[in-house]
């Protein structure tokens, strides 16, 4: 078999991490103070792909390359392909044609996260060498998620795909598609039959269906891990909680009279006074934390300012100022350089200047 190439899907709209998506990628939308994007080309890095194609959108394009470069840190060599419009998944493969050529290739889903890397796949895809393999995973709610149905092996194992379907309103299983699929080069064709569906999208799903019509060989992997589409906010705070969760432990900031409980990072140049953290947490370089409390599953980014406050299972990015908040921040996640503060003024009063598609909860 050829080397495998790898494709990152990074264009898109993401409309339902909105406020945030207006002014930056969902795929640099930070998890763990990492982006989403990058656990994708370290994944890629480590089963040994050193060709990745990056799809990226008008509008996100010039922030996720100036983020990613040329790849060179991850240890693989990144090519920036433009989709003019987020038209489909099979539409980004298209799109990407000329980079992939006749190679196979894992493609990504720029917004998902993978326990575990790609690397076993990798090795399956190679041995078995299917003409597709998709991965699946049980989920509540499979209406949203493309869905396969699958004939019973009989023996334990995942059986043959028979039907796949894009977000169907009334799910025959519960197997979602993961967004992390393997490919030959049979899938151009396949996405060049379809026709876009009622989203107005080039369904990757269609073309996968489209394989099996023809009676190529689709191999299905239930996925062991766990796996998150950090395309909206519980689900990215679950990733951020997951990723946390096997935090390695590391302080090169400068704590004064403060502690930090369990598993805690924190960033060189970062700056701790009277302040608890209770790990899992990590706190970015530069940040200046006093009088406060940093709860579990919380990523504090860079250079962010937090005195007089209580932050837990919350991903504040990079710039963020918090202060005296009379209650405890929880499952928030504030975007760049956003202030939240209590003010002294009388009678108490809410003064906002909130984007559009802010979402605010007053407890
Ligand atoms: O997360 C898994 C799901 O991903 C699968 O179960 C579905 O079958 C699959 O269609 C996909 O559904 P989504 O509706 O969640 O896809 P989304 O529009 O969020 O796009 C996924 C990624 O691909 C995201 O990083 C944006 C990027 N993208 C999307 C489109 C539509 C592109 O680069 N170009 C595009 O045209």
């Amino acid at each position: 078999m050829e080397p495998l190439k790898g494709l990152i899907l990074s264009g898109g709209r993401g409309t339902r991490l909105r406020p945030i998506t207006h002014t930056s990628a969902k795929q640099l939308v930070p998890v763990a103070n990492k982006p989403v994007l990058f656990y994708g080309i370290e994944a890629m890095a480590a089963a040994g792909i050193e060709q990745v194609g990056v799809v990226i959108a008008p509008e996100t394009g010039a922030e996720i390359e100036a983020a990613a470069g040329d790849g060179s840190r991850f240890g693989v060599n990144i090519t920036y392909v433009l989709q003019d419009e987020p038209l489909g998944l099979a539409h980004a493969v298209l799109t990407a044609e000329a980079f992939l050529g006749s190679s196979p290739f894992v493609m990504y889903l720029g917004d998902n996260l993978l326990q575990g890397g790609i690397s076993d796949l990798v090795a399956t895809f190679r041995e078995h060498e299917p003409d597709a393999l998709i991965l699946l995973t049980p989920v509540p709610d499979p209406e949203h998620y493309g869905v396969a149905e699958l004939a019973d092996s009989g023996q334990g194992q995942a059986g043959r795909v028979v039907r796949l379907l894009e977000k169907p309103s009334a799910p025959v299983t519960d197997l979602a598609l993961v967004g992390v699929y393997m490919f030959t080069a049979q899938i151009h064709a396949a996405a060049r039959a379809i026709s876009p569906s009622g989203r107005g999208e080039l369904e990757i799903t269609d073309a996968i269906q489209h394989l099996v019509d023809e009676g190529r060989r689709i191999e299905p992997h239930i996925v062991r891990g766990w796996w998150k589409d950090t395309g909206r906010l519980s689900d990215l705070l679950e990733a951020n909680r997951l990723i946390l969760d096997n935090l390695i432990g590391r302080i090169e900031g400068e704590l004064i009279d403060s502690r930090a409980d369990g598993r805690v990072v924190i960033e060189a140049g970062a700056r701790l006074e009277r302040t608890t953290v209770r790990g899992p947490a990590i706190v970015g370089a530069g940040a200046q934390l006093s009088d406060c409390y940093i709860g579990p599953y919380t990523a504090i980014g860079e250079q962010c300012t937090i005195s007089g406050a209580e932050v837990e299972h919350s991903i504040l990015l990079a710039g963020c100022s918090v202060r005296d908040l009379d209650g405890r921040m929880e499952s928030s996640l504030l975007g760049r350089d956003v202030s939240v503060r209590r003010g002294d003024r009388q009678p108490r009063a809410y003064r906002f200047m909130v984007g559009d598609n802010s979402d605010i909860s007053i407890l």
